[in-house]
């Protein structure tokens, strides 16, 4: 009996010690993102945001000092170097977390390796809706396409647009919004007269620029993922004379994302887009969160992009505070079903059946405030979630 006790308690002793250890081992997100090539601008404003939500608000989730490992899967848009990547982080570097994905094909993927692996993945941009389909262990902090393209559509159809020619990128987010928009905008009455799908790299706009002019719609619905593409989309339509012309330009608020609104310049003055951020929300959350911004990195600005870093790790870092920081793929996914949190965007939670945010709509025109560019909120639809899975 004496041997038994003793060896029970050695036992117990042995099982404490093992759990304070893996409680005290960091916890390992590995970051997938383009860091260099086209889309660099991507990765570093996720990165950023990452880093502030860490250096505001603590870098201990759940007991365990956070580890970040970048892979830079540059492009961002072939699958197949971001999977590899996404493998080399769950074997080599023993990652507990896989988080990132600029764009679509990246998380399109890359999932399969997380429902192999066990692994939650935490996706911080990448909006087709399918995304959260390809595996039961993947979250998303971000957006949908569909989600904030219904806004705009409905915004249109009440103000006197009444035939739209549409123009997206020619991959999932580009035929997410073109569906929605289509779906919304002549439920509400209006018409299509013309949809152009023009190529994620390298489009030469001038050809559709001038059929657009020729088809004479009251507006252009536009998403193009944002890049130096959507600058030059923009220099061509003014200088090509479509707004001479009294065409409208009507987009999601990628189109204006802050991080080019400047290079776009007076261009995109009076532009109206649906999104979920902007930099001149208004909000204390927003305040603070734009001020700590512009501290750690005063050279750029805050967009939706490092939005999606920041409130992805703040979901990782609620999650792991519910389970005392273990990160087992089930056991996250349960805990972050449901969860809600103020974001610097305005009310957001977790929707228990998708694993798709819930959050606010913001109807958005661009106007000078201060001096500079912004996207100033006039209207919003409440606790929208994404239509594309209705
Ligand atoms: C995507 O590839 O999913 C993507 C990229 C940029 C955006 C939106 C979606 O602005």
């Amino acid at each position: 009996m004496q041997h038994f006790k003793k060896a029970l308690v050695a036992a117990t002793f042995a099982l404490a010690a093992s759990f304070a250890a893996q409680a005290a081992d960091p916890i390992k997100i590995g970051l997938v993102l383009p860091m260099t090539g086209p889309f660099a601008a991507y990765g570093k404003q996720i990165h950023n945001g990452v880093k502030l939500y860490l250096a505001t608000q603590g870098d201990t989730f759940g007991g365990r000092k956070v580890e970040l490992i970048v892979k830079d899967d540059a492009p961002g848009t072939a699958g197949d170097v971001s999977k590899r990547l996404a493998q080399e982080l769950v074997v080599k570097d023993k990652v507990d977390i896989l988080a990132g994905f600029g764009l679509t094909p990246s998380a399109f993927a890359v999932a399969p390796v997380a429902t192999e692996a066990k692994k939650p993945m935490v996706v911080m941009n990448a909006a087709t809706s399918a995304v959260t389909t390809k595996s039961n262990y993947l979250v998303r902090a971000s957006m949908t396409l569909p989600q904030i393209t219904a806004p705009i559509a409905s915004w249109a159809a009440k103000n006197k647009i009444k035939k739209v020619f549409t123009l997206v990128a020619d991959y999932g987010p580009g035929h997410d919004a073109e569906g929605q928009f289509k779906k919304t905008f002549t439920a509400a009455g209006g018409e299509i007269v013309g949809e152009v799908r023009a190529p994620v790299k390298n489009p030469d706009f001038a050809p559709f620029l001038q059929k657009i002019k020729d088809t004479k719609p009251d507006a252009v619905f536009i998403f193009l993922p944002p890049g130096a593409e959507t600058i030059a989309f923009m220099k061509g339509f003014t200088e090509r004379g479509l707004s001479a012309a009294g065409i409208r330009l009507i987009a999601t608020g990628d189109l204006p994302d802050e991080d080019i609104l400047d290079a776009i310049g007076d261009a995109a003055l009076g532009l109206i887009t649906s999104f979920h951020y902007s930099e001149a929300h208004k909000s204390a959350e927003n305040k603070a969160y734009t001020e700590a911004y512009y501290k750690a990195y005063p050279k750029d600005r805050p967009n939706f992009m490092s939005i999606g870093g920041y409130d992805g790790m703040h979901l990782i870092a609620e999650v792991l505070k519910k389970t005392g920081g273990n990160a087992d793929a089930e056991k996250f996914v349960e805990a972050a079903k449901g969860m809600k949190w103020t974001s610097p965007r305005g009310p957001v939670s977790i929707d228990p059946a998708t694993r798709d945010i819930v959050q606010t709509i913001y109807i958005r025109k661009v106007e000078r405030v201060g001096g500079k560019l912004q996207n100033v909120e006039f209207d919003q639809v409440n606790e929208f979630k994404d239509p594309g899975k209705q």
